[in-house]
């Protein structure tokens, strides 16, 4: 399995602290069945402002440590980039890094605060989309705008947004109502890919085979496979055929 939203790398975010930490998350993803990683630092103004250099910086450490250790997971990593003011510069200068490509544009996985959708989400949407870059909606199922009302959800898939559920939400490890939406987007068959969102090993950590179990219960093989593997292998492909890719 494909897991391309994750927060492991040491002390660029709230994920793991420690390379202890960092190598024992990755045991874990590797015993949970995920082959390959896209790590996603967070990517936040005032709150975490990693650059493309610092990421790359902490993959190579963290590929190392692997390596010493024997773990055979594949490596990359991107950034999960908050909706912020300074968004379309960072796109016009090239600083971002990004999931990967899918049909034909960069893939950003973008964070939408958590209480809502802010106005305007929609014209950014089109802007980056002129720009070639498709945005990747992060959990949309915990945000609380959508949870009362999935109409809000609308306008960002008509553009053709991607939206990406997290495992532990269906799980119900993020309360109900996240619990509820996912289970509704499911039926929909909104999202194009589950990935883990782990952040430690007893905060959210990493549960894609249990998600993946429970989405082919509910509705088929096929879906589940498409979240898990087939959707994040053609999304991240690029970053293991071309290491240099960010
Ligand atoms: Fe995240």
């Amino acid at each position: 399995m494909y897991d391309l939203h994750c927060h492991l790398l040491p002390g660029l975010d709230d994920g793991a602290q420690t390379a202890a930490e960092a190598l024992s998350l990755l045991r874990l993803a590797q015993h949970n069945g995920i082959s390959h990683m896209v790590i996603t630092p967070h990517i936040n103004p005032g709150h975490f402002d990693n650059t493309k250099a610092m990421i790359h910086k902490g993959l190579v450490a963290l590929k190392q440590l692997a390596k010493e250790h024997q773990l055979t997971v594949r490596l990359a990593a991107a950034a999960e980039v908050r909706l912020c003011a300074e968004l379309p510069s960072w796109v016009e200068t090239s600083v971002l890094p990004y999931l990967g490509e899918y049909q034909g544009y960069k893939v950003l996985l973008l964070e939408l605060p958590h209480s809502h959708v802010p106005e305007g989400t929609d014209r950014l949407v089109k802007w980056l989309l002129g720009k070639n870059v498709l945005p990747m909606i992060a959990h949309p199922e915990r945000n609380r705008e959508i949870q009362s009302d999935l109409k809000k959800l609308q306008p960002l898939l008509r553009l053709g947004c991607l939206m990406q559920l997290t495992a532990s939400s269906v799980l119900g490890d993020m309360g109900e109502r996240s619990q509820q939406t996912a289970l509704e987007l499911l039926r929909q068959r909104t999202f194009h890919i589950a990935a883990t969102d782990s952040h430690n090993q007893h905060r959210r950590p990493p549960k894609l085979a249990e998600a993946r179990d429970l989405i082919a219960s509910l509705c088929g093989d096929d879906y589940a496979q498409l979240l898990v593997v087939e959707n994040p292998k053609a999304i991240s492909q690029i970053h293991f055929n071309d290491k240099t890719y960010v």
